[in-house]
């Protein structure tokens, strides 16, 4: 069997790993979800689900990752405990699953950065999202999206992937530093960081049912857990990493870079006099909210600026895009080049055409994404995080404290807290977490996480 590939360097797999938690999920997703769930409010709980939740289970994926050293689904086997296998398969349909309909944004974003930079988009920003947002245009720009995250990673673990985060991974947090001075500048940014960084604590306890859930599972989704693909990351570590410190490195940049893109957005709804919570904010759903608002906002610059500063914004959503969606597809492929060595690239093309063929409904209508995108984040994420913590926490046990001390040069007992945090609190969360979900979804008329898609726009 030709030997499995590994991350050149260590910065190598940092840099992937957050290239893959920096994503849409950060600069598109978290702003709409931080609209409709109460601002600041959403913000604080997002916060604590990430340190509460998130972590821990992060770094469960990174142990069985490392230790069993294979594709997640195999990894279980690995670990002489076949049976568990399904968490790894169901972590990596979700993959397939997210990356079909996230490949659609992606190509929203392509069309903006061209939309912005000839000043397409300015004239009526709302109307022009909902004649570019779904129909023939989307598939195609959804097809040149997948066609990227193909070639990158049919070029590999060292050559495609790491190379490409080490230029990606920067290059996004210079320009969101950039975009999010710039924005202070503008006038009427202030009731953006007013509602993004000033809590209303009433609200979280008046709203908690719906605000918990949706703020942990944007934290999980955006680190990356969930969807086997942290497991599929860490398998192609040495054991001399340190797990608990990258772990930590790779959330600590992933929640800076959300806040980040908070503070550049949030104040550009407000510049654009979208104002959550009123008609302005786009009906619906906030799917669109990004593309109508930044338009809406730099339609008013002097000359060029918005020109330019449009293309910068969605070029750098592009980049994170691409790093993020290069893991969903490597979740994927590796499993099968693991499992049955096929060749990389044509596996890569092939899965890419069926997930293309799969995110078709979601370029059509955005009932449909948003469809999708509820049932990757309410159903498959939260259940396969739980499943991940239970099987590191309970069943790995000791296991897992040897591995996660491994590399490390002695960090006195906080594994073992680790380890207890999982069996409890974590566990707990997440599974309160589920029931809200379950409730939400199946027991409450017209919640939004509805089991049918809701009305196709
Ligand atoms: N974390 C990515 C984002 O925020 C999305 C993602 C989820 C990628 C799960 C891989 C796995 O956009």
């Amino acid at each position: 069997m030709a030997e499995r590939e590994t991350w050149a360097t260590r910065a190598g797999f940092i840099l992937a790993a957050i290239g893959s938690a920096v994503g849409l999920g950060n600069i598109w997703r978290f702003p709409f979800q931080t609209a409709e769930n109460g601002g600041a409010a959403f913000l604080v709980v997002y916060l604590v689900a990430v340190l509460l939740i998130g972590i821990p289970a992060l770094l469960a994926e990174f142990v069985i990752g490392r230790r069993a050293n294979i594709n997640a689904i195999e990894a279980f086997s690995k670990l002489n405990r076949p049976q568990w296998a399904f968490i790894g398969a169901l972590g990596v349909v979700g993959s397939f699953w997210t990356l079909s309909y996230y490949s659609v944004v992606g190509g929203w974003v392509i069309r903006f950065i061209y939309a912005t930079g000839t000043g397409a988009a300015f004239a009526a920003p709302g109307e022009y999202f909902g004649t570019v947002a779904s129909g023939t245009g989307a598939v195609a720009l959804h097809a040149l999206f997948m066609l990227l995250t193909i070639v990158i990673v049919a070029f590999g673990i060292e050559r495609g992937i790491e190379l490409a985060t080490r230029l990606m991974v920067p290059s996004i947090v210079v320009l969101l530093v950039g975009l999010a001075v710039y924005t202070v500048t503008l006038p009427g940014a202030a009731g953006g960081y007013d509602f993004f960084l000033t809590p209303d604590f009433g609200a979280i306890v008046a709203n908690a049912g719906t605000v918990i859930p949706a703020a942990t599972g944007q934290a999980l989704f955006s680190l990356s857990v969930g969807f086997s693909v942290m497991i599929t990351y860490a398998s192609y570590l040495g054991a001399d990493d340190n797990l608990g410190a990258d772990g930590l490195t790779i959330a600590v940049s992933n929640a800076f870079v959300g806040v980040l893109a908070g503070l550049v957005v949030l104040p550009l709804l407000f510049v654009g006099g979208i104002v959550p919570g009123t008609e302005s904010f786009p009906a619906g759903g906030g799917a669109g909210a990004v593309f109508i608002a930044l338009p809406t906002a730099l339609a008013d610059l002097p000359g060029p600026l918005g020109q330019v500063v449009g293309v910068v914004f969605f070029g750098t959503v592009l980049i994170a895009a691409l790093s993020s969606s290069i893991s969903l597809l490597e979740a994927v492929v590796s499993y099968l080049v693991d499992n049955y060595e096929l060749p990389r690239a044509p596996t890569a093309l092939g899965l890419g055409s069926v997930i293309f063929v799969l995110g078709i409904p979601s370029a059509l209508s955005l009932g449909w994404l948003d469809w999708f995108d509820g049932i990757a984040v309410t159903l498959f994420l939260p259940f396969a995080v739980l499943l991940v913590v239970l099987f590191v926490g309970w069943v790995m046990g000791q296991e897992a404290v040897d591995e996660i001390r491994q590399g490390t040069g002695g960090v006195g007992s906080l594994p073992v807290v680790w380890l207890w945090a999982l069996r409890t609190v974590v566990l707990l969360g997440i599974v309160v977490v589920v029931a809200l979900n379950l409730n939400d979804l199946f027991l409450t008329p017209n919640s939004g996480y509805y089991i049918v898609p809701g009305p196709l726009r």
